[in-house]
C-alpha cells in the first residue's frame, strides 16, 4: 500500500520571509498524506527543522558527483547535510534549460540513492510527441534511460509531467494519466520487480485545488509534484487535503 505523497516544487521561488509558508504547509498538512517541499537550495537549511514523520524538505536538483572543482553546483551529499531527504532530478526545466540528458539525469538520480536520498526523477512528453500519438514511446524511452540501478520504493519516486502542462492551466484528461501511469508501473515493473509496487508515481503540470480531485481519482496516481499551487499554505494545503 504506497501512501500518497504531495511534492511542492518552489522552482527560483521564495526568501526567508516565505520560510512561514513552508511552516504553515507543516502544521496544516493532513498527516494522513506525505508532504515535501522543494525550495529554493537557499532555504534547505531554514526549512528542515520543520521535517517530520510526514514532511520532508527535498532540493531540486543535484549533481552527479558528491564533491569536486564544479563552481555554482550543489551535491546530494550538500543537501543531505543541509537537512534535505529528497531530491528533484530531471525537471523538465532542467531538461529544456541545461541541455540535461536522460545520462545525466540517471547520474544525479544514482547519485542521490548514493547519499541516502530520495530521487524523485521526472519524464513527460512534449506537445508535439503527444500530437503525433507516440507519448507512451517517448515516456518509456525516457524513463528507462533516466532510472538507475537500484530504485526501491524508499528511495524513488516517478513523477510523469507532460511539458505542455507545466505552468500552462492545461492538464491531460484523467484517462491520459492514467494510461502514461499505468506504463510507468510496467516498465518500473520490468526493471525492479516487486519493488516496482512501491514506488510512487506523481502526476504533476498545473495542479491546483479546483482540478485536484479530478486528477487524484486517475487509476495509479499516488499524488502530484505541484509548481505554482505549492507557494503559498492557502493554495497548497487544499490540494494535500484532496489526497487524504
Ligand atoms: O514541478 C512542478 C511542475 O513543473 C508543475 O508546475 O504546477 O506550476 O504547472 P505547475
Amino acid at each position: 500500500m504506497r501512501r500518497k505523497i504531495a511534492a511542492g516544487n518552489w522552482k527560483m521561488f521564495g526568501t526567508v520571509a516565505d520560510l512561514s509558508q513552508i511552516a504553515a504547509i507543516a502544521t496544516g498538512a493532513d498527516k494522513a498524506v506525505d508532504t515535501l517541499i522543494c525550495p529554493p537550495a537557499t532555504l534547505i537549511a531554514a526549512a528542515a527543522p520543520h521535517a517530520a514523520a510526514s514532511f520532508a524538505i527535498g532540493g531540486q536538483d543535484c549533481h552527479p558527483l558528491q564533491s569536486g572543482a564544479y563552481t555554482g553546483e550543489i551535491s546530494a551529499l550538500m543537501l543531505r547535510d543541509a537537512g534535505a531527504t529528497h531530491v528533484i532530478v530531471g525537471h523538465s526545466e532542467r531538461r529544456r534549460d541545461h541541455a540535461e540528458t536522460n545520462d545525466l539525469v540517471r547520474a544525479k538520480a544514482g547519485a542521490a540513492l548514493e547519499a541516502g536520498l530520495t530521487a524523485v526523477i521526472c519524464v513527460g512528453e512534449s506537445l508535439e510527441q503527444r500530437e503525433a500519438g507516440i507519448t507512451l514511446d517517448a515516456i518509456t524511452a525516457e524513463l528507462e534511460a533516466s532510472l538507475p540501478e537500484g530504485c526501491v520504493g524508499g528511495n524513488t519516486i516517478v513523477a510523469y509531467e507532460p511539458l505542455w502542462a507545466v505552468g500552462t492551466g492545461l492538464i491531460p484528461t484523467p484517462q491520459q494519466i492514467a494510461e502514461v501511469h499505468g506504463r510507468i508501473r510496467a516498465i518500473l515493473r520490468a526493471r525492479f520487480g516487486h519493488e516496482a509496487e512501491m514506488i510512487r508515481i506523481l502526476y504533476g503540470g498545473s495542479v491546483k485545488a479546483s482540478n485536484a480531485a479530478e486528477i487524484f481519482a486517475a487509476a495509479d496516481v499516488d499524488g502530484a509534484l505541484v509548481g505554482g499551487a505549492s507557494l503559498k499554505a492557502a493554495d497548497f494545503l487544499p490540494i494535500i487535503a484532496a489526497l487524504a
